[in-house]
């Protein structure tokens, strides 16, 4: 499983890149957490980063796809004013633009963004949770459709992306976290603090702690018995 890290801020995608696989941005966490997509995407460069679009979406996806060599182009799968970007996300994968297909909330939708040719298609299992939706259960359904779909692409050779991956979003706990990793998740992308909360453990630092000070005490114990042991 990968890890990304949901996040815009450059010193998180910095302390936390010995351990992720890539980054997800979008216009919220944009608003929230400041930082630019263009330096992240330098910084993380050949991992990839999710930028989404918004408004005039191809022109932004096109804009993005032919300036950042590793960005994927995050489209939501609805427009705001209830259309949709089905035929521009499909028109795009078969240029060979990467797609991540956002904001999807159930099964359907990951089966419709699948077969648009989306790379990665990202569920908000978070969201999914908030309304009491089993989300353990649509991201297994997810992963069985798309172990399903893929061998069957392949087997007809399909012009489209045939590693198609699932991203669990929306993430608020480490139970999540370890929830979509049973749930077979591809990918899982964790905002900072959660990742801390999956870092840090009191009784582990309780243990550091011990043994650096035990260390210390038997360094003062060797050199206070040096002149005495070296006689
Ligand atoms: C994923 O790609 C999204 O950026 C994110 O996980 C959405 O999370 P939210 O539901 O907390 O806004």
């Amino acid at each position: 499983m990968k890890i990304f890290l949901d996040s815009s801020k450059l010193e998180e995608v910095n302390k936390w890149l010995p351990v992720i696989d890539g980054v997800t941005t979008n216009p919220t966490i944009l608003l929230k957490e400041g930082g630019d997509v263009y330096t992240l995407a330098h910084l993380l460069n050949p991992k990839p980063i999710s930028i989404e679009v918004c408004g005039d979406f191809e022109t932004d996806a096109r804009k993005y796809a032919g300036e950042v060599p590793n960005a994927v182009i995050k489209i939501p799968l609805l427009k705001p004013n209830g259309g949709n970007n089905l035929e521009l996300i499909k028109r795009l994968s078969k240029e060979g633009i990467p797609i991540n297909c956002t904001a999807l909330m159930s099964l359907s939708q990951v089966i419709l963004a699948t077969k648009c040719g989306a790379r990665y298609v990202s569920l908000f299992a978070g969201r999914v949770d908030d309304e009491g939706g089993d989300y353990c259960k649509m991201i297994k359904d997810c992963i069985d459709f798309l172990d399903e779909e893929l061998c069957i692409e392949k087997g007809e050779g399909t012009e489209f992306y045939t590693d198609i991956e699932l991203i669990v979003g929306s993430i608020r706990t480490v139970g999540n976290v370890l929830d979509a990793v049973r749930a077979g998740a591809h990918i899982v992308t964790i905002p900072p603090t959660v990742l801390e909360k999956m870092l840090v453990h009191r009784f582990s630092l309780d243990t550091v702690r011990q043994f650096e000070s035990d260390n210390e005490k038997s360094k003062s114990a060797v050199s206070g018995n040096l002149p005495h042991t070296l006689g």
